[in-house]
């Protein structure tokens, strides 16, 4: 089994088709008072997602990649050439000729380093290549040298911006626990062994982007700084939907975090999660106070399939669930749009303190590229070759520091990822991770 994909492998293909189909609830059309200018809105039609057809050949997708920040770089460095090796083994016979998958990439900043050669963490030319291109890859963003700046000059608006600019509201993060790096996770082997959660994080909402935002002075004239955590209807219902069918495509067992036992953006989150519920009677629904789910994924986190939260809780609970699996450089992203391409991010941050030191884990990055392949553009052989090629090395005992044990072999990144790369040369056919 693959991470949450045994079955989302068949799955996202006809759960993004499904998406296509979600229809926003027209009756919330006036409930929505506090719409941030530059956040997605969740009232347009939906459209067809790009990777639900079999592609047909010759293929050539346009990729923007945005390294971005700190191991940023040397992470996609590693994951852009896997992807090319991959694809260029995934050739279709056409007139007689074999073509093989074409990447046309394309390198924009973003980040840190837009701040320094544009100053904007998001210039203009990188949204647009990514707007226009078939799927966006990222590395991480941010750094030190920008943690002071100015709100709208930190990377971390960038990243925002960017996520907005592409309504990727639904972010997938999978947390499971291989059997190779069983040991690498600090819980106990018999609580960590078999964990496998997939956390569906509202995006584009909430209080990332929520109005009235900012700072000012209250009635005594104390400085505050103070956000909106906000939902409509609609933007519950899109995501919930998205979680459902990801649950249905698993174990079944869907639950939903909130803290609607004191915010009203909760309350109407979990009115709106048991309405839905009804839609999915095959699924086992369940609530949770985001507090006792922070505990319940240390005490007994296989009692978890796939989870849904909003942008927050989710941003938290999906580091929690990461290091559940021994280490965070391992956990890819996929974020999902109602139309347009997908943004694919390994969880981790830039990490500046390993930065430029060739200790990175590429993994992260190399599976997201598989994430990439598999739920932005439909290529699911490429994207199985990819993780058949990370399981292999991983079984010939290669490590990085973060998930380093006694017995396996040290190796930086640039060394992961050539030994990556004999493993995808090799044409491996899947190996099975458990
Ligand atoms: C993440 C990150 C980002 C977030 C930061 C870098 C803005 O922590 O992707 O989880 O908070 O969403
Ligand atoms: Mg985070």
């Amino acid at each position: 089994m693959w991470f949450f994909l045994p079955n989302i492998v068949s799955r996202l293909v006809s759960e993004l088709q499904e998406m296509a189909a979600l229809q926003t609830d027209p009756r919330a059309s006036n409930t929505l008072i506090l719409e941030s200018a530059t956040r997605a809105s969740p009232r347009r039609p939906p459209a067809r997602i790009r990777c639900s057809a079999a592609p047909s050949p010759p293929r050539s997708y346009r990729i923007t990649l945005l390294p971005g920040d700190g191991i940023g770089r040397e992470v996609v460095s590693v994951a852009k050439d896997v992807l090319s090796l991959a694809g260029s083994f995934e050739g279709v016979k056409s007139n007689e000729k074999i073509h093989s998958i074409e990447f046309r990439f394309r390198e924009v900043p973003i980040g840190g380093s837009a701040l320094d050669s544009v100053g904007v963490p998001l210039p203009e030319e990188t949204l647009t290549a990514a707007k226009e291109s078939d799927a966006v890859l990222l590395g991480a963003i941010g750094g030190y040298k920008w943690d002071a700046n100015e709100k709208h000059l930190k990377p971390e608006t960038g990243l925002l911006q960017l996520r907005a600019g592409l309504g990727v509201f639904a972010n997938l993060r999978p947390a499971t626990v291989l059997s190779q790096l069983v040991d690498s996770s600090t819980l106990k082997k018999e609580v960590a062994e078999g964990v496998d959660i997939m956390v569906v994080r509202e995006l584009t909402g909430g209080i990332y982007f929520g109005n009235p935002r900012g700072f000012g002075y209250n009635e005594r004239g104390e400085d505050i700084g103070f956000n909106t955590e906000i939902y409509s209807v609609p933007e519950i219902d899109r995501i919930a939907r998205v979680a459902f069918e990801v649950a249905r495509k698993r174990r079944g067992k869907l639950c939903s975090v909130d803290k609607a036992n004191v915010l009203e953006a909760s309350m109407l989150w979990r009115k709106r999660v048991t309405a839905l519920a009804s839609e999915f009677p095959d699924i086992e629904i369940s609530h949770m106070y985001v507090d006792n789910a922070a505990m319940q994924l240390i005490r007994n986190p296989k009692q978890f399939d796939t989870i849904v939260t909003n942008n927050i809780f989710g941003d938290i609970l999906s580091d929690e669930a990461s290091m559940l699996t021994g280490s965070i450089g391992m956990l890819p992203s996929a974020s999902i749009a109602e139309s347009g391409p997908g943004l694919f991010e390994p969880i981790h941050g830039s990490a500046p303190d390993i930065a430029g030191q060739d200790k990175a884990n590429p993994l992260a990055t190399v599976l997201s590229a598989a994430m990439l392949l598999r739920y932005g553009l439909g290529e699911e052989q490429a994207a199985k070759r990819i993780e058949a090629a990370v399981a292999n090395t991983l079984n010939k005992g290669f490590r990085t520091g973060d998930i380093f044990s006694d017995g396996t072999t040290l190796v930086g990144c640039k060394r992961m990822g050539e030994e990556v790369l004999k493993s995808v040369d090799t044409q491996t056919s899947a190996v099975p991770l458990r």
